[in-house]
Formats: C-alpha cells, structure tokens, sequence
C-alpha cells in the first residue's frame, strides 16, 4: 500500500525538466554511460554482490550480464523503481522485439497493447505510473523526450545490441530486484548488506559543487560519502566503489590528479587506519559522438592493511 501512496503524491507533483534531481523528478529511461566496457575493464564482477543506483535499471542488468549473483539498488528518485520494473518484467517476458517496438518505435513508443500480456505482473505503483503517462501523455515524465534521445548511448548497452544477451538476461533476472528510496548520503543508514561492488553513476558531479578544486571535491566525497558506506557496507578486502563517471574526458590531465591524490593518501594520517583506500581511474571507450577522448570511472578500493 505504502508503493502506491507514494507513487501517487510523487506524480501529482510538479516536473520539472532540469531541476536537481529529487524524488519525483523525470525519469531516465535507458543509461547514457558505457556500464558494460567499465565494468568489463573492472573484471571480476562474477558471482559477485552488487550494490547500484537504480536509475533506468541498466547498471543493474549490465551487472547480471557480467555475472553478478546479487544486485540491490538505490535511488533518490522514487519514479526510477517503475522503470526497473517494467524494463524487469519486459526482458523476462516479452520478446525482444516487442521492447525493442515499446521503447524505440516512433507509432508504438509506450503501446499499451505491447504491454498488456504483463499488465497483471506488474505491481499497483508501476500500473499507477504508465496509467499517468496515457493519461497525460505527459513528456515531463522523462529525462529526454524520448528512448531515441541522443543522451542515451544506446550503442552501448549490451542487452539492446545484441538479442542473445537480451534473451540471456530474461533467463538470469530476478523477478524483482530490491529497491530502496534513498538518496546517496544515507545509504550506511538503509542498506545492512556488504557488497563487493557499489555502483554510484555521476551523482558526485551534482554533490559538494561549491568546491571548486577537484581533487580537494573528490577528498571531501570520500570522506562524507564514502567511508560511511565502505565501513558498514564495502567488502573490507578488495570492495570497489565506482564514483564519477565523466563523459570526454582529458584521461592524461585526468590521470595526474588521480596520481597527485595517490600521493597525497599515501601519506596521509589515515594510514592509521586497519583498511587502506585506494582512489584509481578506468578509462573507458567514449559513450559520447565525440571519439576522441574517453570516458573515465573514479574508483576506491578497499583493503586490509
Ligand atoms: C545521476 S543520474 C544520471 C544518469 C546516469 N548517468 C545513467 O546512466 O543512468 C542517475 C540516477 O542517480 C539518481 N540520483 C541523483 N542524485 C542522487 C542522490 N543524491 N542520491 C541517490 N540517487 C541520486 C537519479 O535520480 C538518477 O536516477
């Protein structure tokens, strides 16, 4: 009951394109990052425990591809949960190219009938949702007007590009992948769980931003975000957190500093601590239309002294 109230009061609230993000924004429909290479590069998620923002659901199912054997997930915005729903129930049980006409077909973009075989699966908030959406046909509901926006990089998405991931995915999904409203800061207090892998999107790039200094932005985030979540939530031996995606990234420039922070964490007085924490980058192919220059992950690792 709780799910439907909630949903309720946050579609009866005002949307508005380009606020800060908040609990009932506009939902993103599909990732604008490239999950799959980075996490690729990162290796080893397999049979792993992940813990991930919600978002459009795709840093969760990138993680299943990558073999992960749990994955929970977070979000700020209570509406993301209504799009890991639908896009869960869809991949476990439509076709691929019944998602692929919902979600990129110009006529049939949201076509109810599409989605009428799993209206019954879907829980009274999801149904609550799209009922808003046909109603109004409401454009504010979304981040970008539509799945075609050229903000998402769709090329990118393992389980769109290619249909044997898509029917892999369908075949390894949970029902429901648990979902917990809350923003990043207060995840220590939500989350009992310990993780090997912790997924936070570019959130940091909309927290702390009157500093203007970045690595002094990236220490204050480690300290205020973080470690509260790496001590209660992080594998102490070899936990990742994976914190500031950015798209066309200068990787050199971008490298210095992730090197000047090494240096400057080697010797800090949080050596006295019992775990080490190590801040290093990924580059990663660009998801953008400008190819020459990366994106990059930020990562922390955790280790046992
Ligand atoms: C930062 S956004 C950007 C889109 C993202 N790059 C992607 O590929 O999906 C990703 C998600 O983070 C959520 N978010 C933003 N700030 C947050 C916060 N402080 N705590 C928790 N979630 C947050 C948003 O609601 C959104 O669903």
């Amino acid at each position: 009951m709780m799910d439907i109230i909630k949903t309720h009061f946050a579609l009866n609230k005002k949307r508005v394109k380009g606020q800060p993000f908040n609990w009932a924004g506009p939902v993103f429909l599909f990732t604008n990052e490239n999950i799959a290479d980075y996490l690729k590069k990162l290796g080893n998620v397999s049979g792993k425990d992940v813990l991930t923002v919600a978002a459009s659901g795709d840093h969760a199912f990138e993680s299943f591809l990558c073999g992960a054997k749990h994955v929970d997930t977070f979000d700020i915005n209570y509406l993301q949960k209504h799009v890991m729903e639908l896009k869960t129930k869809m991949i476990k049980n439509l076709s691929y190219h019944d998602f692929m006409r919902f979600f990129f077909s110009h006529k049939k973009f949201f076509d109810r009938e599409i989605i009428r075989p799993i209206w019954n699966k879907l829980s009274p908030g999801t149904r609550m949702f799209l009922k808003k959406y046909y109603e109004r046909k409401d454009q504010v509901m979304f981040v970008y007007g539509s799945s075609q926006d050229s903000y998402y990089n769709l090329d990118k998405i393992s389980y769109i590009n290619d249909e044997k991931a898509y029917e892999h995915l369908g075949k390894i999904l949970p029902d429901k992948i648990r979902f917990k409203h809350t923003d990043i800061s207060n995840i220590s207090n939500k989350f009992d769980g310990v993780y090997d892998i912790i997924l936070m999107s570019n959130i940091f790039e909309y927290m702390f931003t009157e500093i203007q200094d970045v690595p002094e932005r990236i220490m204050t985030f480690r300290d205020k975000i973080l470690m509260p979540i790496a001590d209660k939530n992080l594998n102490p031996n070899g936990g990742v957190m994976c914190f500031n995606y950015r798209w066309y990234t200068d990787n050199v420039k971008y490298r210095e500093m992730i090197d000047a922070i090494q240096r400057y964490m080697a010797q800090s007085v949080d050596n006295f601590d019992t775990h080490k924490h190590v801040i290093d980058m990924i580059d990663v192919p660009t998801s953008t239309i400008l190819k020459d220059r990366p994106d990059v992950i930020t990562t922390l690792t955790q280790k046992v002294r």
